[in-house]
């Protein structure tokens, strides 16, 4: 039987009820199902393999068999109101849990864990209507057991079981990630992005470094930035190098300046 099998939490509605596969397409797929049919807030999605994970930004998300976790959670914020930041509150409730394991796990805008400068988990919310209500699946790779990564992930990508001379078993990171995202997620689900400033902007490794952000379509349109900070609904505050005025950066990807 899997170690995520028949787990129970310490946790007061996240991970309640939970659903474990051996095998899924993609947790985000069955939790949206699950969702459509009556899934509760909370209810939490684990597979030990995915055939068709999925990132952001149309990226696939290679998930072999048993080394790492895969989990999809719904959530029914009951109002749409500021939820563009929620991911930043997941990744901010990620980052606490698995600092028990890398105290110096660090967040990249808006939602990445890295440790040592390479991805370590990845977040991908998605949200839809239902009956005049939002209805969001907040899925979450972290590598956890995985040493040997290739082709584009091969420079930047990081595992527990290569930051630490102890890997964790992939039930002890759940059983860690779910009472910290709770709490972050209780957090930001009452308070929005200002309730949980505190607890994302001192660990993002971007402010105060020179970045590179899309402004438009495509990779020409990409400029370098320094990151300034966070607008009250999480948006990235940059600086232009070239002395342009300060831009909001809503969405898409971000990349630490070269050297
Ligand atoms: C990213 O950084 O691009 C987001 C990665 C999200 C991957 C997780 S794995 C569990 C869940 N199911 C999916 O298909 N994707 C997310």
């Amino acid at each position: 039987m899997s170690e995520l099998a028949g787990l129970s939490f310490e946790t007061r509605w996240l991970g309640r009820p939970h659903e474990h596969h051996a095998e899924l397409a993609s947790t985000n797929d069955r939790a949206l199902a699950w969702a459509r049919a009556g899934a509760p807030h909370g209810a939490l999605v684990t597979a030990d393999a995915q055939t068709a994970g999925r990132g952001r930004l149309g990226r696939a998300w290679a998930s072999p068999p048993g080394e790492d976790l895969y989990m999809s959670l719904v959530l029914r914020p009951g109002a749409a109101e500021g939820l563009g930041a929620l991911a930043l509150a997941v990744g901010a409730g990620l980052r606490e849990g698995l600092a028990a394991f890398v105290p110096d796990a660090r967040l990249k805008w808006p939602n990445d864990v890295l440790c040592g400068g390479r991805k370590l988990a990845g977040i991908l919310c998605e949200a839809r209507w239902s009956g005049g209500a939002p209805e969001v699946v907040v899925g979450i790779g972290v590598n956890v057991g995985r040493r040997v990564f290739t082709g584009p992930l091969a420079d930047t990508a990081t595992s527990l079981a290569r930051e630490l001379a102890v890997a964790p078993g992939r039930a002890e990171v759940l059983a860690r990630a779910l009472p910290a995202l709770e709490e972050a997620l209780e957090a930001f689900l009452a308070g929005g992005f200002s309730a949980i400033r505190g607890r994302y902007e001192p660990h993002c490794a971007l402010t105060g470094q020179v970045v590179s952000v899309e402004v438009g379509r495509g990779a020409e349109r990409r400029i370098a930035a320094r990151a300034m900070g966070f607008d009250v609904d999480g948006a990235l505050r940059v600086a232009p190098l070239d002395g342009g005025a300060p831009l909001r950066v809503e969405s898409g990807d971000v990349w630490l300046a070269e050297g």
